[in-house]
């Protein structure tokens, strides 16, 4: 281990800085770093440094793209830094930025430099990782659509797939090299491609001549931060020691698998064990690092909702597997996703629908309620005053340090600092098992914990950090079972703040250094003892009551509260909210559902959060001794300070009366959206679909000329297909497979005639339905209309399989009777395919349909003339219509009111048909209701506006005789309503309606 001798001092009390002065990361002497100039992020075995400080990456993935406001990118942020994360990892979607081959636009909500300068202000490095592939359930990977019509196999080092990578590499390239440490910017490191890992025969894999290429490209346009990849699988391609190499090995671990609907079951192997010995044998000279680790879980359509991911995932996973992580020694860790966010605007992968919520901690209308968003505040905060963590060498799991074989510990040590990560042998237990602990200590030797009687217990699925010699700034905790959530040292005390599990019973000892000891709260449950060593013992016992907590003030100014994991929820430890603060304040307090920012002002504190109940404030170290003002989110608060400097004070909170139109009462106005199958409709200036060979190489095409939306520039929403011919009287059946992607749908029209549809399946992504022709006359001239549900393009995970390229549109037909090279076709897709219109909301937002090409979708669409109608009434035969309303939003200024747009129907019910749904012209939802699960569509303020008129469109395309309504309409969902001190939210941009040339 290569610097494990000199770090022998940051147990003893060292703080990071005198540290860092002593000890340089290993700045690698590689070609390629030494060009680079840089020595501000360097990296040894055990962690990264910034400026020569050992820095634990605690990371949270967000991607800005799926939160297409981005005045509420900060807001996102916050609750990161607020949870205790110091960095923010960002996947770039190259579809959304190069939907036009050399078009490169990142600007309006696509635009970067306003997220770099919110993470930094908001005190968060970044990890971007722009691709090329990204994965991350988006359309294609993140490959734009006229990747498909690109020759040979996709992420390989051929000629024509660098080429085709290399503008968008350099564009984003600068982008992210502007924003980086070494430009006063928040980037610290930077990931090449992803999982790159895959490849059929004959592919290398690795390739290294594409991965050169690409790292290659990104340096080339000033990137000269380390470079970290991810493997999906820990085999060790592409290390610091392959021919073609990264900086920094990364693997990403998803161990509990996806099965979110049997959220209490583990799987029987899901405990990764062999990962230090991998990591040792595979990487062993950089830090352990996991750029992604499972934060939830994706669902496919049909599949169970998200809520479901949140259980199987939620704060209990979080505390067995990412402390066995911490294990193993991440000291570079990433949890994806943190914040999911929505898939709007047709952004995402053919398998999944509207939301991307992912069971995240943070939940898809940005709340923080769900547990496993406390928990993680638990550990992270555990990082920034535990620096010995950083150093520790680490060792396999072991039972030697336990009496009891059901428990099992992994110590990780220091010379001084020793950690034992403590769980269940069987990781997946639910069983209350009790053990006693044997601690190493440096003046007591071996201890066996607890000592003053009882057993330390592991209820459920739990893993606990127990610690010993841990060094609080100049009192020395010899041990503790409880888990350490902070501690500060002040002037005039120290504070130590510790929790345990309700039902656990715990033990800490302190090194005497000054005079005695009292209990000042919870007496009856706390004993303290004088150990003949020259310690002091303290054991106590935790009952469900979560207001139960224990103080104890040891050598004269040392407090030690030991909390209810329950009540440690309510702490925080937050930000000054002074903008590059990569760190925390000194402020310990507890404020309940969320604190953003803690200021001093000389003898003012200014706190910023949100609550969503009257809320009781207590801060227990960091006030200003004399604290003369209080204030929370500006309003100054009445308050009181007792002679030990802790303050309290209670933020009121009032339930704000909401008012919501009655959805459907609206007017709304109706217009038909299949304007195609009436007679008088002329397509003459569609695209033609005349291809004779497909410039997509996947496989050749099965019907006369390519009828593959991509051949033609189309790859998003909705796809529309003409066939003309002339009858010669003996036409009976036509035969038609469709492909659209999972519980994709197509119907089919011959004139005016409905013939039928492909109403689509849970998982399946191709569909063939053979249709009655009625009798034509010979020497009519006829045409079929195909509309085609595009749910999105394969991602391009193995390279050689080239799912990318699976089409969208007619794969295969026959037309009994006819010939079936005498039918004329043309296509239509998004207006101006690749060439998309509206460049405000990107290349994805709209698709095929006729309202869509004429941007009626958009606010204030030409509707004076159009008849009234509304969606509850709906079709009375298959067919597409569009409905329209606007109405206002007055919303009490100074709440969060997250808001959703929930459709009256039972998931997975017997209604057929397809709606989106659009709000200020943003796609905010794709609804089917046949397929589920999604029917309720959080809609974010900005997107809405919550102070003012907003129009609403719907599109719904019956697909089955009888036509479809929206039984019961379509109702407001009002989400948990909080007082918020984040301010006021800017709207996206929302372009109107304008006539739209070329569309018909
Ligand atoms: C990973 C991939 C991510 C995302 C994740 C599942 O393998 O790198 O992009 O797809 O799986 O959500």
């Amino acid at each position: 281990m290569l610097f494990s001798k000199p770090l022998q001092g940051l147990s003893l009390g060292l703080t990071l800085a005198t540290l860092a002065a002593g000890v340089h990361g290993n700045a690698r002497s590689t070609d390629n770093l030494q060009s680079r100039e840089q020595d501000i992020v360097t990296w040894d075995d055990h962690s990264l440094f910034v400026h020569g400080e050992r820095l634990m990456v605690f990371s949270a993935e967000f991607h800005p793209f799926r939160l297409p406001v981005p005045s509420l990118w900060p807001d996102i942020l916050q609750k990161i830094k607020a949870a205790g994360y110091n960095c923010v990892s960002i996947y770039i979607d190259w579809h959304l930025l190069e939907a036009k081959r050399g078009d490169f636009r990142a600007d309006g909500i696509f635009a970067l430099e306003p997220f770099f300068e919110a993470a930094k202000k908001a005190g968060l490095y970044v990890l971007p990782r722009p691709g090329p592939y990204i994965n991350a359930e988006v359309s294609g990977g993140g490959f734009p659509g006229w990747l498909t019509r690109v020759p040979g196999a996709l992420r390989t080092g051929s000629e024509a797939f660098m080429n085709a990578t290399d503008h968008y590499t350099s564009e984003i390239g600068k982008i992210i090299a502007d924003a980086q440490i070494t430009n006063g910017g928040p980037v610290i490191l930077f990931q090449v491609e992803n999982e790159y890992q895959h490849a059929l025969d004959p592919f290398p894999m690795p390739e290294y001549g594409y991965w050169e290429g690409v790292v290659e490209q990104y340096r080339r346009s000033g990137i000269v931060v380390p470079s970290i990849n991810n493997e999906a699988h820990m085999y060790g391609y592409i290390t610091a020691h392959t021919p073609a190499s990264v900086d920094i090995y990364g693997h990403d671990g998803y161990p509990l698998g996806f099965d979110c609907e049997n959220p209490q079951q583990w799987p029987e192997d899901g405990l990764p064990t062999d990962w230090l010995e991998k990591n040792n044998r595979i990487a062993p000279d950089t830090p352990y690092t996991i750029p992604e680790f499972q934060g939830g879980g994706f669902q496919h359509w049909g599949q169970s909702g998200f809520e479901d991911c949140a259980l199987l995932l939620n704060m209990e996973f979080e505390r067995v597997l990412y402390k066995n992580n911490y294990a193993v020694g991440a000291t570079i860790f990433n949890i994806y996703m943190t914040f999911g966010g929505t898939n709007w605007g047709n952004l995402g992968h053919a398998e999944g629908f509207t939301s991307y919520d992912y069971g995240a901690q943070i939940t898809e209308e940005r709340q923080v309620w769900r547990e496993k968003y406390s928990e993680v505040k638990l550990q992270a905060n555990f990082f920034h005053v535990s620096p010995a963590y950083l150093a520790a060498d680490r060792f396999n799991s072991s039972l030697q340090y336990t009496n009891n074989g059901d428990i099992t510990v992994t110590p990780a040590t220091t010379d001084t600092t020793k950690f034992y990560i403590t769980r269940h042998t069987q990781y997946d237990s639910v069983e209350s098992v009790p053990y006693r602990l044997t601690v190493k200590t440096t003046d007591h030797g071996d201890i066996e914990v607890p000592q003053l009687g009882g057993d330390l217990i592991l209820n459920r699925r739990d893993t606990k950090i127990h610690v010993s010699d841990y060094p609080v700034g100049d009192e020395h905790v010899i041990y503790s079972s409880a888990e350490v959530f902070t501690w500060k040292k002040y002037d005039d005390k120290t504070v130590l703040v510790v929790y345990g599990g309700p039902g656990e019973h715990h033990e800490m000892a302190v090194e005497n250094r000054g005079n005695g000891f009292n209990v000042l709260q919870g007496e009856q449950d706390v004993k303290v003892k004088k150990a003949d060593d020259g310690y002091t013992i303290i054991s106590w016992n935790i009952s469900d009551d979560v207001e139960d907590r224990k103080v104890v003030r040891v050598n004269d100014n040392f407090y030690i509260y030991m909390l209810n994991r329950n009540e440690a929820y309510n702490f925080w430890v937050p930000p000054t909210g002074a903008g590059t603060d990569y760190g925390t304040s000194d402020i310990i307090l507890k404020a309940g559902y969320l604190l953003r920012t803690a200021q001093r002002d000389g003898k003012t504190l200014h706190l910023v959060g949100d609550v969503n109940a009257t809320t009781p404030i207590e801060i227990i170290g960091g006030a200003p001794p004399k604290l003369e003002k209080l204030t929370f989110n500006g309003r100054p608060l009445h308050f009181q300070q007792t002679n030990l400097g802790v303050v309290t004070a209670t933020v009121d909170f009032k339930e704000p009366k909401i008012k919501l139109p009655n959805l459907n009462k609206l007017k709304w106005k109706k217009i038909d959206s299949l304007p195609e199958i009436s007679r008088k409709y002329d397509d003459s200036d569609w695209v033609d679909a005349d291809l004779e060979e497909s410039p997509n190489d996947s496989a050749p095409i099965l019907t006369p000329v390519s009828l593959r939306a991509g051949d033609y520039g189309f790859h998003t929403g909705s796809v529309l297909f003409r066939g003309h011919f002339t009858a010669n009287g003996k036409e009976s059946v036509l035969n038609i497979t469709t492909q659209g992607g999972q519980a994709f749908g197509s119907s089919v029209w011959l004139d005016s005639t409905f013939l039928g549809s492909w109403v689509g399946e849970v998982e399946v992504d191709i569909g063939t339905v053979v249709l009655e022709l009625p009798k034509l006359k010979k020497g009519t001239k006829h045409v079929f209309t195909v509309v085609i549900d595009h749910m999105g393009l394969h991602g391009n995970y193995v390279i050689g399989e080239d799912t990318l390229k699976i089409p969208r549109g007619i794969i295969e037909y026959t037309l009994a009777g006819h010939e079936d090279d005498d039918i004329t076709w043309k296509v239509q897709g998004n207006l101006g395919g690749e060439d998309y219109r509206d460049k405000t909301r990107g290349p994805l937002n709209e698709g095929g349909m006729y309202i869509e090409r004429q941007g009626y979708h958009q606010p204030y669409p030409p509707s004076r003339k159009w008849k009234r109608g509304s969606p509850e009434k709906g079709l009375s035969k298959p067919g597409i219509a569009f409905y329209t309303t606007t109405f206002n939003l007055d919303i009490p200024r100074g709440y969060d009111v997250p808001l959703a747009l929930e459709f009256d129907v039972a998931p997975r019910g017997s209604s057929v048909y397809r709606v989106q749904l659009f709000v200020n012209g943003y796609q905010f939802g794709k609804f089917v209701p046949h397929i589920g699960p999604q029917s309720r569509f959080p809609i974010p303020e900005g997107i809405l506006n919550h102070h003012g008129e907003n129009t609403l469109g719907i599109t719904l395309w019956a697909m089955e005789e009888g036509g479809a309504k929206l039984d019961g309409g379509l109702r407001w969902d009002v989400s948990m309503v909080t007082e918020t001190g984040f301010g006021e939210i800017e709207m996206a941009p929302a372009p109107e309606w304008e006539p739209r040339e070329g569309a018909h």
